[in-house]
């Protein structure tokens, strides 16, 4: 039995990571130029995103993480726990927020207002999925990776029940892993 095995279609393949990653690093870059760029991950999901982005980043920028949770299996709670904060202080930088998946909207709309009042010179967000039909919250994401269907999706660091973070692609759960729930 392979995790590929448990993957009812493959949504963005290792190729469309790549070049969406290319073309957020360029636009990224080209944004950014002469500014001060933070890069903040949230953990554990965007990990992965992280990774490949800032190494299409051509401008200066330091990286720093944060981690909250709200999901429990495949269902969001709508309550935020905050986990770990940033070790470097943001006064003064341009923060990129780097998601790996913007859904309900919650996560971020709670993490922007975390650090409102931190002396940031901007906060903006990088998303590498966006799931538009299922968003509660009032935020939308500055740069979006792919835009994809209200489905519970695995891979590239995304997680269910912390499985699957390692496969190379991005697929939609096959439900009858988490149907039991
Ligand atoms: P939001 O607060 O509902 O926008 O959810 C944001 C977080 O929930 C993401 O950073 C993910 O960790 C997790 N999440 C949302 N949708 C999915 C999914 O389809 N698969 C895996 N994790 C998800
Ligand atoms: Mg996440």
């Amino acid at each position: 039995m392979s995790l590929n095995d448990d993957v009812k279609k493959v949504l963005v393949t290792e190729e469309e990571i790549k070049e969406i990653c290319k073309r957020l690093g360029r636009e990224i870059s080209r944004d950014y130029e002469g500014k001060k760029l933070l890069l903040v991950s949230v953990l554990k999901g965007a990990v992965v995103f992280m990774a490949d982005l800032m190494r299409e980043i051509t401008c200066d920028c330091q990286i720093d993480f944060m981690a909250v949770s709200s999901y429990s299996g495949s269902k969001t709670t709508g309550v935020v726990k905050f986990k770990k904060d940033l070790d470097i202080n943001p006064d003064g930088c341009d923060i990129l927020l780097v998601e790996d998946i913007l859904d309900s909207g919650i996560t971020l709309a709670y993490l922007k207002n975390v650090l409102r009042d931190r002396n940031a010179a901007s906060i903006k967000v990088c998303a590498f999925l966006d799931k538009p039909t299922n968003r509660q919250a009032d935020i939308s994401a500055d740069y979006v990776g792919k835009v994809i269907p209200d489905e519970f999706v695995i891979g590239y660091g995304l997680d269910y029940n912390e499985k699957y973070r390692n496969l190379p692609y991005v697929g939609v759960l096959d439900p009858r892993v988490y149907s039991a729930e």
